[in-house]
């Protein structure tokens, strides 16, 4: 049975708990899921202080002794991931912005390949659809795939078109995640190809001593197609090289700009 956590930054049980039950609700019927509410006002997550260990050394160096660790084991285990959040002054809760602040090493070195995520958010008037772009943009970045989420307006009380409205919406989210849920691993978008390629080749050039650099080698990446295992056809195999040319071509024009500038962060 595929696991399925959502991560909710809220602490009340109203709206966007609402919204993410009826989600629930939606993916049991297409079949048994065994899902989790994790409200991340239940947890200990301490304020990232800015020093960069976890992006230079290694996120085991991070000075911050709290459930950090807890949370992340919880995304690893799951088959999918769902970010749940209220829209706050046009933004995440600070509570979800602090979650990915501190897993914001994983964006350098992600890991979720294969796994789809997707974003519920709640709202009183607008702005919300903004941030499901950005939550989706985010797991991205940590290699999730993501599956278009919804923003539903809770504002209390509600009215009955409003009611339906979050069925509605927050079902047809379902049903798309659910899909992802049980679809192989597509080959990556060239947009993605190209992220990969640039990235790993300005990592190539940062100093050795620097856990991105060390993690790109074990993993094999400064060699590989992509993050993971996948079959580029020949045109992306083309744009592959092409990306990776361009790549170097950055990094040294950047070199003669700064030629004492390697570094990390
Ligand atoms: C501090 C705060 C800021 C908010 N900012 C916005 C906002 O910028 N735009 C908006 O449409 N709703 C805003 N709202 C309304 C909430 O997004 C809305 O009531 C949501 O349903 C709250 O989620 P909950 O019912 O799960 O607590 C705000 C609410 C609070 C408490």
């Amino acid at each position: 049975m595929k696991k399925v956590t959502a991560f909710i930054g809220t602490e009340t049980r109203r709206g966007t708990y609402r919204a993410v039950q009826e989600f629930e609700k939606g993916l049991l019927q297409h079949g048994e899921v065994d899902f989790e509410y994790v409200f991340l006002s239940d947890y200990h997550l301490e304020f990232c202080r800015g020093c960069k260990m976890c992006f230079d050394k290694g996120e085991q160096y991070c000075p911050l002794k709290d459930d950090r660790d807890v949370l992340l084991q919880k995304m690893e285990l799951s088959d999918g991931v769902v970010l749940a959040t209220p829209n706050y002054a046009f933004h995440v809760s600070a509570r979800m912005k602090n979650l990915l602040d501190r897993i914001a090493f994983i964006n350098h070195r992600p890991r979720f390949f294969g796994k789809p995520c997707t974003a519920i958010v709640t709202q009183g008037i607008f702005g919300g659809g903004a941030i499901v772009k950005y939550l989706c943009s985010a797991a991205r970045y940590m290699g999730f795939r993501t599956a278009s989420g919804c923003c539903v307006n809770t504002l209390e009380p509600m009215t009955e078109q409003q009611e339906k409205s979050l069925v509605r919406k927050t079902r047809k989210a379902a049903d798309t995640f659910y899909k992802e849920l049980n679809r192989a691993t597509p080959p990556p978008s060239f947009g993605s190809l190209m992220m990969f390629r640039l990235s790993r080749t300005s990592i190539k050039n940062i100093d050795h001593d620097f856990r991105d650099y060390q993690h790109f080698r074990d993993k094999g990446w400064f060699e590989s197609d992509y993050y993971h295992d996948t079959r580029l056809g020949p045109v992306k195999k083309m744009a592959g090289g092409l990306f990776d040319l361009m790549a170097q071509l950055m990094v040294r024009l950047r070199q003669a700009r700064q030629p004492d500038s390697r570094g990390g962060g």
